[in-house]
């Protein structure tokens, strides 16, 4: 792992960082590049404009690890809302939600509550949540609670990273269940003995947990969402879909709001299903490090704010 990227990820986690750099306008101005506002209005003008492009999307509202009930409380009550509001507006934007953001680290069950409560109403919205995958610490009680919440509610999907060991052994268990499940790298620090050593090791992991899944896919349910923005990694599953005959088109892809805009666009325009996940909200700071540490040239962006 290189420096700069273990020192982005150590800075995610500071809590006087994260109290003193929002404060800074070249830091706001900086953050824009990956989020068209703080509030739900500035998520749902992006999800129309991407709509327009035939890019689906989903919502996140940020922030992590919150220390009272009340504020679990109120990330599922805005959530509960956001779903009504994209039933208005007629879009198709799952949501995705983070369980420390519904009170995780207070009492699982609590999570657990808030993020049943968020699923049964998308379902009877015809619509599908999501839960993030945070730290290492926190994989086990997440796939319990998604195990918990799917037997109820068969539209929710997890996230699983590629950088884990255990990943490979979490994909089998959760397969009898017929899961969703969004495959990403993993983007946070973590100790070296839990995880693949090097980025080619990373991507070679991803590359083989998603040509098994798609090998697997023809049965029916199962649903798998690559999110990643490498495009080498998008053609080589592109490939084995067609391998598995399902053809090249029938992945998703779920890129960050921001992040390969142009090739969002030129993958949708070739026919591909392509999905956006647009963040939104104030909490930004830890969120937007770990965008920083997965490309640290980034840095030179926030830099040129600052001379500017
Ligand atoms: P990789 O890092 O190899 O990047 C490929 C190329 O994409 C780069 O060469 C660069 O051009 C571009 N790129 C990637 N990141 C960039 C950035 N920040 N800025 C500018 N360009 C960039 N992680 C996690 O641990 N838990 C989670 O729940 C999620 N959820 C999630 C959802 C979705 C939809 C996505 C796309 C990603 C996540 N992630 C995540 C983050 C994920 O783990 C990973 O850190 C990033 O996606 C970067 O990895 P890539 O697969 O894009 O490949």
């Amino acid at each position: 792992m290189s420096l700069m990227r273990n020192a982005l990820l150590w800075a995610s986690q500071n809590q006087r960082l994260r109290e003193t750099l929002p404060r800074f306008g070249f830091v706001r101005k900086a953050v824009r590049r990956f989020m068209p506002g703080e509030d739900v209005e500035a998520a749902l003008g992006a999800a129309e404009e991407l709509r327009s492009h035939g890019i689906t999307s989903t919502f996140t509202r940020l922030g992590e690890n919150v220390a009272s009930a009340q504020e679990a409380a109120g990330v599922r009550d805005h959530y509960l809302n956001v779903l009504d509001r994209i039933r208005e507006r007629g879009l198709d934007t799952h949501v995705s939600t983070k369980l420390t953001q519904l009170g995780l680290d207070i009492d699982p069950e609590l999570a657990f509550q808030g993020m049943r409560a968020i699923t049964a109403k998308a379902s009877g919205l015809g619509n599908f949540t999501w839960i993030d995958m945070e730290q290492s610490g926190y994989v086990n009680v997440t796939l319990e609670i998604y195990r918990r919440i799917q037997r109820e509610h068969p539209n929710i999907g997890v996230c699983l990273q590629a950088y884990l060991r255990r990943t490979p052994s979490d994909f089998e268990s959760l397969y009898p269940l017929s899961p969703a499940i969004r495959l990403v790298k993993g983007a946070y620090k973590e100790p070296p003995e839990l995880v693949l050593p090097s980025k080619r090791e990373v991507d070679e992991a991803y590359y083989r947990l998603s040509a098994e899944y798609l090998s697997r896919v023809g049965q029916p349910r199962h649903n798998l969402s690559f999110g990643t923005h490498d495009l080498s990694l998008i053609r080589r599953i592109g490939a084995a879909a067609e391998q598995a005959g399902l053809g090249r088109s029938a992945p998703e892809y779920t890129m960050l709001y921001g992040i390969q805009s142009q090739e969002q666009l030129r993958l949708a325009r070739e026919g591909f299903k392509v999905r956006v996940l647009v963040a939104y909200g104030d909490y930004w700071f830890p969120w937007y490090m770990r965008r920083l540490a997965e490309r640290p040239a980034n840095v030179w962006f926030v830099l040129k704010n600052l001379i500017s």
